[in-house]
């Protein structure tokens, strides 16, 4: 038995729960550990261990991977070895290796650097987006014109952020629209796909099926991908209901980890462990294997001064240590 073994989840038919067809079985993940999951770690984590972590992860079956940031390294001290860690990262075929940039020097940095997709973000709110990037959302927006074309002239992908869709840790309550008309104009400008974050874990149920049915019609729900904070473990839950709707890419963080320096209250992301058993309980694939990422936690987990918060990642370890006192 592994050391990731955990009870097993009973399996539904393939896209049963859902009603879904045979394309719609596959959920895409993202995997933002590298990047979000660290960004808020006081210690800092080694370029070395930053890219066991990455290397781990698409060994476990990730195949879009958030690396680093090309932000001002003052702003997030973690990210500041962005470049060295592209350079040691060994990469592997059919992986997208993707980093935040937040501006024409973000964008400098990272063509720099071998890189497959880089990602804007902004948000829903003036407030949160000043504090985070130092600008309005009209500014920030200004500021992605011509980053977004630069990157795609160079052959890159580019992704949008939304954050503070469902609240704002300085304005509170949050109307869908505000995100809902940010995100209609990352399309306009080139992104492929738009995440929309729940930044510091307000979203329930109720407030995804409003959004939801808000952008209906005005946003594609093939192209959105949802970004779960779990601060008040409503996360999994958001996911289901996005599912229903037929949103197909999370985000989400091995073990647990994450949260923004400028986002006041937030704590870790949805854990990919805990997303991946979910969706393979209910019948999609995702192309992950859960023991494999487990071990991908590990590396990190090793770095930091505390835990992992992440749940199937707690069990696993748990399942492991009553194997070891099991009498052989
Ligand atoms: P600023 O101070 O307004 O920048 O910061 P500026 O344009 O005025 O330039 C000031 C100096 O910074 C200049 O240097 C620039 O060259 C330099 P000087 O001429 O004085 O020597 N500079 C840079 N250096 C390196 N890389 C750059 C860069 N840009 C300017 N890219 C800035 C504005 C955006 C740069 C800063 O506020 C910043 O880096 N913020 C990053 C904040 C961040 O990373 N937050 C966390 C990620 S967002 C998140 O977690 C949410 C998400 O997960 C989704 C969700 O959960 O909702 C994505
Ligand atoms: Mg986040």
């Amino acid at each position: 038995m592994s050391a990731a073994d955990g009870p097993v989840a009973p399996s539904a038919p393939a896209g049963a729960a859902l009603g879904a067809t045979a394309d719609a079985d596959h959920v895409r993940i993202v995997e933002v550990g590298p990047r979000d999951g660290l960004q808020n770690e006081r210690v800092f984590v080694s370029t070395q261990t930053k890219v066991a972590f990455v290397q781990a992860l698409v060994a476990a079956g990730l195949r879009d991977v958030e690396v680093s940031s090309f932000v001002h390294p003052k702003a997030v001290p973690q990210v500041a070895d962005a470049e060295a860690v592209f350079a040691a990262l060994p990469r592997s075929e059919g992986v997208r290796y993707s980093a935040l940039v937040p501006n024409l020097r973000g964008l400098e940095r990272a063509l720099a650097c071998e890189l497959d997709e880089i990602a804007v973000f902004t948000g829903s709110t003036d407030s949160f987006v000043g504090k985070n990037i130092r600008m309005t959302i009209a500014e920030s927006l200004e500021r992605f014109a011509p980053v977004v074309p630069g990157a795609v002239d160079a052959g890159l992908t580019v992704r949008g952020y939304v954050s503070t869709a469902f609240g704002c840790p300085y304005e509170g309550a949050v109307e869908p629209q505000q995100g809902i008309r940010v995100a209609e104009r990352l399309f306009a400008m080139g992104c492929r796909e738009i995440s929309i974050g729940d930044t510091i874990g307000v979203a329930t149920p109720g407030a995804v099926t409003r959004w939801l049915d808000a952008a209906e019609g005005r946003l594609p729900f093939d192209r959105l991908a949802m970004h779960f904070h779990d601060t008040r473990g409503t996360a999994l839950a958001n996911v289901m209901v996005a599912l229903e709707r037929g949103i197909r890419v999370f985000d989400s963080c091995a073990g647990g980890l994450g949260g923004c320096p400028y986002a006041p209250g937030a704590s870790g992301n949805l854990a990919t462990e805990d997303l991946v058993y979910a969706l393979h309980g209910t019948g999609l694939e995702t192309g992950v294997d859960l023991d494999a990422l487990v071990l991908a936690s590990r590396v990190i987990a090793g770095e930091l001064d505390h835990g992992l918060p992440g749940r199937y990642f707690q069990a696993a370890r748990v399942n492991a240590a009553v194997e070891l006192l099991r009498p052989h």
